[in-house]
């Protein structure tokens, strides 16, 4: 069907369930064990409800916000996610890319350590000038692999190193499992570089994508580690897949920009807790120690519509990352599919803004909101 009969994110993911190969199907869809974090992760939203204001002149919505002290126009980004070319074979991460900054408002992109284009043709991909992309990071038990990745996302522009810290193993995704990869094939790029990554990725895993992936990351990655990456690093550094008020208070203690919270859309820990009620928890305790304006949070999992995204800024989010919806959205008509996607979310979340009476970001606050059935559950 033509663009124009797409409504929102979820016919995207219809289209793509009934078009992909089985392969890319098992590998994007799939959650950990029974999946219920992952269903969980967009149930969560379904209990907070606004108290919206009436007879606020909304005729102007301003959807800009900042991102680690660059301003951006929509407070969403593309969260990373690996292998886009089993969806988009031809084009993969380049059409997110060119469809993040093909329209009037860019939106910023994160590229996964595992993306099937190299890194520079991401980067070369993008139409525009002042589109933000940003780096996430798996640390490689070989830190010299993770070094040269490091100032190869430098000295490419990239604006930030989001290390992700919720995959010292690999989640149990049964659905993927069941299919046959080849990593040398469709494998992710920058690892070809290294010899040793090299050898494991000729290897055919007989367990899926996700097994065959899980290979290049270190699982002794510790605090100790985060503490080194900062030193080496100018760019600002965020801990992704960050999942309780401890260790959030943990990463602003050594000095790290932000976190996501995250539990890797529901793919890791099954029974992990859906972001946004962490989120919940997090921001009070982040206001009462005066962190809130210096640390920033992130999140992701589960976010559809606009309400979600709303939802998640007024709970005091700097920002909100979708996974899935990009990559079926790119699966289905490419950069095109990327930007409709974009469009959809920004009008969805312009609409609500209005509706709730606010005309800026920066006036959401948790007074918006009723948490009471989040709380009573
Ligand atoms: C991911 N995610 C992920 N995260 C990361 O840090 N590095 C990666 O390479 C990947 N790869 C990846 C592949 C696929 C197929 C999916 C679905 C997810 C996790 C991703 O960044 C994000 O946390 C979730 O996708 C958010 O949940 P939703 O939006 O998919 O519900």
């Amino acid at each position: 069907p033509s663009l124009d009969h797409i409504s929102n994110l979820y016919d995207f993911e219809y289209l793509a369930s009934q078009i992909l190969s089985n392969q890319a199907w098992a590998y994007y869809s799939s959650g950990a064990d029974d999946e219920i974090t992952m269903r969980e992760n967009h149930s969560a939203y379904h209990r907070i409800f606004f108290k919206p204001r009436v007879l606020v002149d909304v005729e102007h919505v301003d959807t800009s916000t900042e991102f680690l002290g660059q301003k951006v126009d929509l407070p969403f980004y593309v969260s990373a996610t690996a292998l886009c070319k089993l969806g988009n074979p031809k084009e993969g991460e380049k059409d997110i890319a060119r469809g993040c900054g093909m329209g009037p408002k860019k939106v910023v992109q994160m590229i996964s350590t595992l993306a099937s284009c190299s890194l520079q043709e991401i980067v070369e991909a993008a139409p525009s000038k002042d589109q933000i992309q940003w780096f996430q990071l798996y640390v490689n038990s070989d830190r010299k692999v993770t070094d040269d990745l490091i100032a190869e996302a430098q000295r490419l522009g990239l604006k930030a190193l989001f290390i992700t810290v919720d995959a010292p193993s690999l989640g149990n995704r049964e659905k993927d499992a069941k299919v046959k990869f080849s990593a040398e094939k469709l494998g992710p790029k920058a690892m070809e570089q290294n010899k040793a990554d090299k050898e494991k990725s000729k290897e055919v895993a007989e367990k899926g994508a996700s097994r065959a992936l899980s290979k290049f990351i270190d699982p002794s990655l510790s605090w100790k580690d985060i503490i080194e990456i900062k030193k080496k690093t100018k760019l600002p550094i965020v801990i992704k897949g960050v999942q309780r008020s401890e260790d959030v208070l943990k990463a602003a203690e050594i000095g790290v920009a932000g976190v996501v919270l995250s539990n890797h859309g529901g793919r890791q820990l099954d029974f992990s807790r859906s972001p946004v009620e962490v989120l919940a928890e997090v921001a009070p305790i982040l206001r009462e120690k005066n962190l809130h304006d210096s640390f920033e949070i992130y999140i992701d999992g589960g976010v559809r519509r606009g309400t979600d995204i709303l939802k998640a800024l007024c709970l005091g989010a700097k920002g909100v990352g979708l996974g899935r919806p990009f990559l079926y959205a790119n699966s289905t008509y490419g950069k095109e599919g990327v930007r409709k996607l974009i469009d959809t979310l920004s009008f969805e979340l312009e609409m609500s803004m209005r509706l709730l009476g606010v005309n800026s970001i920066k006036e959401l606050n948790p007074d918006f909101l009723d948490l009471s059935a989040l709380k009573a559950k």
